[in-house]
């Protein structure tokens, strides 16, 4: 086949992600990941996940060439994501990249990590409808896109004005007493709860806009906790993970439906690490039913950071006829959509 094989690089937080296609076929997707040197401190420490990604880079990269059977002259073109992010984090991948490009002497293609979590949908369930609307909920953002064509252009509609999606996931789950990072868990726990035992706010409900707020929810878990313990009471766990859960899910599908009815969009595309809520498919779901919108979420691998998503934009950005990046791309972390 024509299409080139694009190699695709993954450093903007904690996850040392590799992923080689061929248009929006996966053949290598490989991960190396820092989570755990980070538990202990409750959130990702910068200066470790950079040496991590350092020391993993080399041996994900082998381990994806592997995964698909090729040598590294194969390959075609580089993509890495060149921001949002860390900054020491996206500069050992960018580094890379950049030798990679030059070594092998093929271009190489910067970047956005947002448009990146929107593209490898693709590699599931086919090209994206143009346009869609994309809801990107991790624990670095929180926002809703408008998408006419994931390789040219991508409109943001609206995002967090304070804690992502994620965050406030890992921040509650904390106050809970349940590990880091804390989505996973809340999700498991709420599972024994009931998701409206406990009045929690929902932030920005009603304001009309398509941004999100959740630093306001997460303090309401905190007092309420904190209040039942003064009191001696005895809290029941999965009850408040459940109403926390409900009450971000509730107003993450609220606002996702309101962009697509604002901008006349059929389908609507969830990912980031928080796609992976089992609450948040099923109501997502049921809602997008009630509207006539289809609704696409790639599988939970594909949600969080990879490698794979990146090589998947660069795949399209080549197939745009998209020119390549200069060798002098800098990695930046406020890298804007
Ligand atoms: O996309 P991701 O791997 O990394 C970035 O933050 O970019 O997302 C990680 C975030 C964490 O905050 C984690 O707690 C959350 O996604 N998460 C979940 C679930 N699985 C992961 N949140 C809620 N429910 C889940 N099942
Ligand atoms: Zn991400």
């Amino acid at each position: 086949r024509d299409e080139p094989l694009v190699l695709g690089i993954e450093t903007s937080c904690d996850e040392t992600g590799i992923g080689i296609v061929r248009g929006h076929t996966l053949l290598a997707n490989t991960i190396a990941s820092s989570v755990e040197q980070h538990a202990r401190f409750g959130g990702v420490v910068p200066e470790v996940a950079s040496r991590a990604h350092l020391e993993a880079m080399t041996p994900t990269i082998e381990r994806a060439l592997d995964q698909a059977g090729l040598r590294l002259t194969d390959i075609d073109a580089i993509a890495v994501t060149a921001g949002p992010g860390l900054a020491g984090a996206l500069l050992v991948g960018v580094a890379a990249a950049k030798a990679y490009s030059l070594g092998l002497g093929v271009p190489l293609y910067g970047v956005n990590h947002l448009a990146a979590h929107v593209a490898v949908d693709q590699l599931e369930h086919g090209a994206l409808p143009k346009p869609c609307i994309a809801m990107l909920v991790s624990g670095g953002h929180s926002s809703l896109l408008l998408v006419p064509d994931v390789a040219k252009e991508v409109i943001p509609l609206g995002s967090t004005v304070d804690d992502a999606a994620g965050e406030a996931f890992d921040k509650v789950a904390r106050v809970l007493g349940l590990p880091f990072p804390g989505g996973p868990h809340i999700d498991r726990v709420a599972g024994g709860g009931s998701g409206t035992a406990i009045a929690f706010p929902r932030g920005k409900h009603d304001d009309g806009t398509l941004d999100f707020s959740f630093s306001g929810l997460k303090t309401a878990v905190a007092r309420w906790v904190e209040a039942r313990e003064r009191a001696g009471e005895t809290i029941h766990v999965p009850d408040v993970a459940a109403s926390f859960q409900e009450a971000v899910v509730d107003v993450l599908t609220h606002k996702a439906l309101l962009a697509c009815r604002e901008h006349g969009v059929r389908d609507l595309l969830i990912g980031g690490g928080v796609a992976a809520n089992s609450r948040l498919r099923a109501l997502a779901q049921e809602r997008c039913d009630a509207a006539g919108v289809r609704l696409r979420v790639p599988r939970p691998g594909l949600c969080t950071d990879n490698g794979a998503m990146v090589a998947t934009l660069g795949s399209d950005l080549v197939a745009a006829g998209i020119s390549p990046s200069p060798l002098d791309i800098p990695a930046d972390s406020s890298l804007p959509i």
